[in-house]
């Protein structure tokens, strides 16, 4: 089930001088973590405003849930971390999780059983009533995320969660996340940090100047089809049986790299290899960092938009 349907999206911004979103569409499965990657300005944080009621759509529509976006009903089943928040520094973050909950509708009994639960998932228990004015930036993003949890949202949306966290926070978050798609949840995300998006990501688009340019999965992005990875026990000798069937072939360290039409152009190679008395170690598809792909579409599609 699409839990996020946009058609023709297109917000512009002063008078359309600004083009942020194009004619921009996309679905969204129930359950899955959804990450929307771009350069700065690309329009990442302008298509979340438009889906949680924040900025009006200049054309196009956008339903979630199957209902759309300008039926205030929905709300309450979404979540929004919204990028560099900011709460009032003299509330603690017990005092934070309250009001706001207050403010999306939850009941207090729901809330006093909810805020303590929140506090240990995003490990912030030891801080609840301390002032978040003293906290620092990464305890700042975990009350954030705690605060757009706290309606127990189906859908979340999260801008930029993990800027400003270290490695072990990031860690953390991503584990979050993970738990929160096994209930069954859909999540949202803006972020600009590739490679923690590579490890829980199960769908990408990439935006650039408010235009879809790819989207997909990570395998599909990142596996180079007819590149293969191979360890034998004889590099060496195998790169010679690679060039003798003219193949080509490099090699670094112990680690071959071959150029294949398909598999069973691997196959024949593999049954050679065989006859030949090779051990194989290890065949896997040949594959690019998320960051080199994301790097190799940009320039890709580097042309002048009107
Ligand atoms: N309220 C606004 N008024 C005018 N222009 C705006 C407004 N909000 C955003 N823009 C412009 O719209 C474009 C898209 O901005 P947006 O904030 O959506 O990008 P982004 O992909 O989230 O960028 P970043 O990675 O820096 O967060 C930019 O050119 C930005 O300057
Ligand atoms: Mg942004």
């Amino acid at each position: 089930m699409a839990i996020i349907e946009t058609q023709s999206l297109t917000k512009h911004y002063s008078n359309g001088k600004i083009k942020a979103l194009r004619d921009f569409s996309i679905t969204v499965e129930k359950g899955a973590i959804f990450s929307l990657l771009g350069p700065n300005g690309a329009g990442k944080t302008t298509l979340i405003k438009v889906l949680v009621g924040i900025v009006r759509p200049t054309q196009g529509s956008a339903m979630l849930f199957g209902q759309p976006i300008q039926d205030h009903s929905i709300h309450s089943r979404i979540g929004y971390l919204s990028e560099n928040h900011r709460f009032p520094p003299f509330l603690t973050a017990k005092q934070i999780l309250y009001h706001y909950g207050k403010m999306a509708g939850v009941k207090p009994s729901d809330l006093h059983r909810r805020i303590p639960e929140l506090m240990k998932l995003v490990h912030l228990e030891k801080w609840s009533n301390t002032k978040v004015g003293k906290f620092s930036k990464g305890m700042m993003q975990r009350i954030g995320l705690a605060h757009a949890l706290i309606n127990n949202p189906d859908l979340v949306f999260l801008d930029e969660p993990t800027d400003g966290i270290d490695p072990i926070g990031r860690r953390e978050i991503r584990d979050i996340l993970k738990k929160l798609r096994d209930q069954g949840k859909t999540i949202f995300l803006n972020s600009h940090l590739l490679s923690e998006v590579e490890r829980i990501s199960d769908e990408i688009a990439i935006l650039r100047h408010g235009q879809l340019l790819q989207r997909g999965t990570v395998q599909e992005f990142t596996a180079i089809k007819q590149q293969f990875e191979i360890r034998v026990d004889k590099p060496q000798e195998f790169k010679q049986l690679c060039a003798d069937l003219d193949i080509p072939c490099h090699l670094t360290g112990h680690q071959l790299t071959l150029v294949l039409p398909d598999y069973e152009a691997l196959n024949s190679v593999v049954d050679k290899a065989r006859a030949n008395g090779f051990l194989i170690l290890a065949i896997q598809p040949r594959k690019i960092s998320l960051e080199d792909y994301f790097i190799q579409v940009l320039d890709e599609n580097r042309g002048e938009i009107a």
